[in-house]
């Protein structure tokens, strides 16, 4: 691999975007949240009404997928635009998250979806948050990282996201959404949630994000 790459994958709500970010900012490297390509292109599907059992249509639209990632000025948001409409908020909700799990389970959609996530690794290096980053899309990455916590731990990092969005949310709903979501993801047959043989493990359960920060980085750094 060219260029350096730090594959974080893990479960749902475990933290993952949020170290990425951090990181990335802290090596000026760029960042690819692969969660929002599956979600946006969910969002393409969705709003396109076909039968998400007709592959052929699928692999064309995941092909044609126009999507952009827009980082404001002085402002660490990234805005996503699809189809030229900004769909960042309700690209994040857990709808679109589920939507994005059923169809990411689909092997065809995964393989269109690979060369385009392969593509933000670029000069002077990558971030790259999901859930097959280190095993699938970057299995060559120089740093492999795998977050996990309990979902207990995770269900209360959500409700805390959304409260700090001005959203209301109800505990045992999200528990409850996160555990589905996690099940799916990692008992699919094409690339599914794991750790990388070589990736660092590291339970997040009872660590702050400054904490799990510092870890990455001092392996980044090492
Ligand atoms: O990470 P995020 O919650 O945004 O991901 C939404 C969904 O997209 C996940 O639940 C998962 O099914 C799918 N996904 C995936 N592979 C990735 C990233 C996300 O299958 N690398």
């Amino acid at each position: 691999m060219s260029v350096p790459v730090l594959t974080i994958d893990g479960p749902s709500g475990v933290g993952k975007g949020s170290v990425a970010r951090i990181i990335a900012q802290q090596q000026g490297w760029n960042l690819l949240d692969s969660g929002a390509i599956y979600r946006a292109f969910a969002l393409a599907v969705d709003s396109r009404a076909v039968d998400i059992a007709d592959e052929v249509v699928l692999v064309e639209i995941a092909t044609n997928l126009d999507l952009e990632f827009k980082t404001q000025e002085g402002s660490e948001l990234v805005s996503v635009y699809l189809d030229g409409k900004e769909v960042s908020s309700i690209l994040r909700t857990e709808k679109t998250g589920e939507m994005a799990s059923k169809i990411a389970a689909i092997g065809v959609v995964r393989s269109a979806l690979l060369k385009r996530q392969q593509d933000f690794a670029v000069a002077p290096g990558l971030v790259a948050d999901g859930r097959d980053m280190g095993t699938v899309v970057f299995k060559e990455a120089e740093f492999k990282v795998y977050l996990s916590a309990s979902s207990d731990a995770r269900a209360n990092r959500r409700l805390k996201q959304l409260q700090a969005q001005g959203h209301e949310g109800i505990i045992s709903q999200i528990l409850a959404e996160v555990e589905a979501r996690d099940a799916r993801d990692s008992s699919r047959k094409h690339s599914p949630l794991k750790p990388a043989k070589d990736a660092l493990i590291i339970d997040t359960t009872e660590l702050s994000l400054m904490e799990v920060v510092a870890q990455v980085s001092e392996l980044v750094k090492a």
